[in-house]
């Protein structure tokens, strides 16, 4: 039996290399749903086209082609990965997000993901728009403080030196635009599982998820080895 878990959260709240891990652990594909919006902003602002919902922004986006990989991104056949990860596109990419267009042109692949078979999705809407029936959906936060430190150690091992404030005070605001839009914004779908997760390491992030996934899973297997 094929299946989906949805994780959404906010930025910085440790879904990715969560989502990535439990992925692994479940021997399923792992989609980054983050890394599609990314994408598509990346590119329609290397073109020039502002995140106003135009003609033009609707021309370009029916060009566009997305094709994801195990660990990265193609955009018209150009890898992508690493330059859809800066601080420009941090800044840039929830205004692109926001638009009913972009949301619209990428419902179909992030759903047409399924074909090939089980997933755990990682994004903003996943449990409530993108796979409303997921059997398991998780929503993953933590407080703005903890999602900046992280963030910053994360800028640093990549050798970029950002302050904390500047780190925290755009969180803050990517959190208000993704949570204020319009059209599916970031909440928790009702029957999400929460998980607060600033003071929790990764490694216990993850055996929660793992156990309350492998608890739908196999609870008879699980009955049985009580
Ligand atoms: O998870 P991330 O930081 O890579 O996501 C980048 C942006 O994409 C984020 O600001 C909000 C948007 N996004 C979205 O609107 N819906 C999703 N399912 C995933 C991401």
């Amino acid at each position: 039996m094929s299946f989906v878990v949805a994780i959404d959260g906010p930025a910085g709240a440790g879904k990715s290399s969560v989502a990535k891990r439990l992925a692994h652990r479940l021997s399923v594909r792992y989609l980054d749903t983050g890394a599609i919006y990314r994408a598509i902003a990346f590119d329609l602002d290397r073109k020039g086209i502002p995140p106003d919902d135009t003609a033009d922004l609707r021309g370009a986006l029916r060009g566009i082609s997305i094709e994801l990989r195990e660990g990265g991104v193609l955009l018209n056949g150009e890898d992508v990965s690493a330059a859809i990860r800066t601080p420009h596109v941090d800044g840039i990419v929830s205004a692109y997000s926001a638009l009913g267009c972009v949301r619209e042109a990428l419902l179909d692949l992030q759903r047409g993901q399924r074909q090939y078979g089980s997933l755990v999705v990682e994004g903003r809407d996943v449990g409530s728009v993108v796979f409303p029936d997921a059997p398991l959906k998780f929503f993953m936060t933590a407080s703005p403080e903890a999602r900046a430190r992280r963030r910053c150690l994360e800028l640093q091992r990549r050798g970029e030196l950002v302050p904390f404030e500047d780190v925290l005070s755009q969180i803050r605001v990517r959190d208000r635009f993704d949570s204020t839009r319009a059209i599916a914004p970031l909440t928790r779908p009702e029957d999400a599982v929460l998980v607060d997760t600033s003071e929790m390491t990764e490694d216990e992030v993850l055996e929660y998820l793992e156990r309350r996934v492998r608890d739908v899973l196999e609870p008879e297997g699980r009955e049985e080895a009580q």
